[in-house]
């Protein structure tokens, strides 16, 4: 006897019945840019749709979302001074520590803050670790920029304290130092915040995808490129043991970075761990969904659904997207 799959696709109903993959507004965070100062709505022009705010525009705005159920979201920090030894990321009164403490007070409960940990808005020459302080390696007679990996580490652990004193629900660390994650969490055990996840960028690669991103949170590197630090994108194993390390150091959710061209990686590492899987759906995937829209050759809805479907059917159990507001406030899901 001749099996017809075509059996189960005969109406709506039994379509929705057998489907495989679902999604739910649970699945979602939304990431927002806090900047310094007051008053301030700053428009992003590459990324339609999404703004900076100072603290006092956040506000109004997270209330809306929460309205339609974006109750999750992740925090990136803009505008604060620039230095050496990158301090400011670990003020107790940084933008992200103090619009933690006032949507704290607003909402409480009622909304979950992520932080991300990383200090390349907030080191001079815009890298995500400090640079080795000892004179710069001479290579050909050219200064290079040496980023220390174990200098950073304490620094990126006290920003995760700073979060989480503030009160963030949990910390994602998105630097891609070795050992991080192991240093973030020794510091907040020790300072007793035994309960605050940390959410790993595990394997986050070296991407032109960023480009929108690094113009909203001006985090470019001045000189050079991250690839000492961020993953090759030609090798998908080597992101799996990524992954495994963040696991043994205490991660508790593993992400991978960008999403759309990398949706073989998040089913590999969805097979090989048992910890929840995010990924991250990023600037520049978010502004050519935007930009083709607008220019009439996509259905904006439909892409954008089949896009996040794709994230879920790879095995992704969280997806961070700027596409997170408007897809639950249009009840596109
Ligand atoms: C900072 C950071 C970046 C993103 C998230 N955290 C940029 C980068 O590594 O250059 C990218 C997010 C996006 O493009 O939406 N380390
Ligand atoms: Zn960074």
């Amino acid at each position: 006897m001749l099996t017809r799959p075509r059996r189960l696709r005969t109406s709506p109903i039994i379509r929705e019945l057998i489907a495989e993959t679902r999604l739910s507004a649970n699945m979602f965070i939304y990431p927002y840019f806090v900047t310094k100062g007051k008053n301030k709505t700053e428009a992003i022009e590459a990324m339609p749709g999404i703004s900076r705010f100072s603290i006092d525009q956040l506000i109004p705005d997270v209330e809306k979302g929460l309205k339609a159920g974006v109750n999750k979201i992740l925090l990136f920090g803009v505008g604060e001074e620039k230095s050496e030894d990158a301090h400011s990321a670990h003020d107790a009164h940084s933008v992200v520590a103090d619009a933690v403490r006032e949507l704290k007070k607003k909402f409480g409960k009622d909304l979950f803050i992520v932080t991300d940990v990383c200090l390349c808005a907030y080191t001079t020459h815009g890298h995500c670790g400090l640079a080795s302080p000892p004179a710069p390696l001479q290579r050909r007679g050219e200064e290079i920029l040496y980023i220390d990996n174990d200098l950073s580490l304490p620094i990126l652990a006290r920003m995760a304290l700073a979060h989480a004193q503030a009160g963030a629900d949990m910390v994602a660390p998105s630097d891609m130092m070795d050992g991080r994650v192991a240093a973030i969490r020794n510091l907040l055990d020790e300072s007793g915040f035994v309960n605050t996840p940390i959410m790993s960028y595990s394997t986050k690669f070296a991407s032109a995808y960023y480009g929108p991103f690094r113009e909203a949170a001006d985090s470019a590197p001045g000189k050079g490129d991250r690839k000492s630090y961020q993953m090759d994108f030609r090798n998908g194993r080597e992101a799996l043991r990524e992954a495994q390390l963040d696991e043994d150091e205490g991660a508790d959710i593993v992400m991978v970075k960008p999403a759309l061209a990398y949706l073989d990686v998040i089913k590999t590492v969805r097979e090989s761990t048992l910890l929840p899987v995010a990924c991250y759906n990023v600037s520049a995937e978010y502004s050519m969904v935007k930009a083709a829209a607008k220019a009439g050759y996509i259905d904006e809805q439909r892409i954008t659904m089949e896009n996040m479907y794709a994230f879920a059917r790879a095995g992704a159990d969280i997806i961070i997207s700027y596409h997170t507001r408007e897809i639950l406030e249009k009840g596109w899901m």
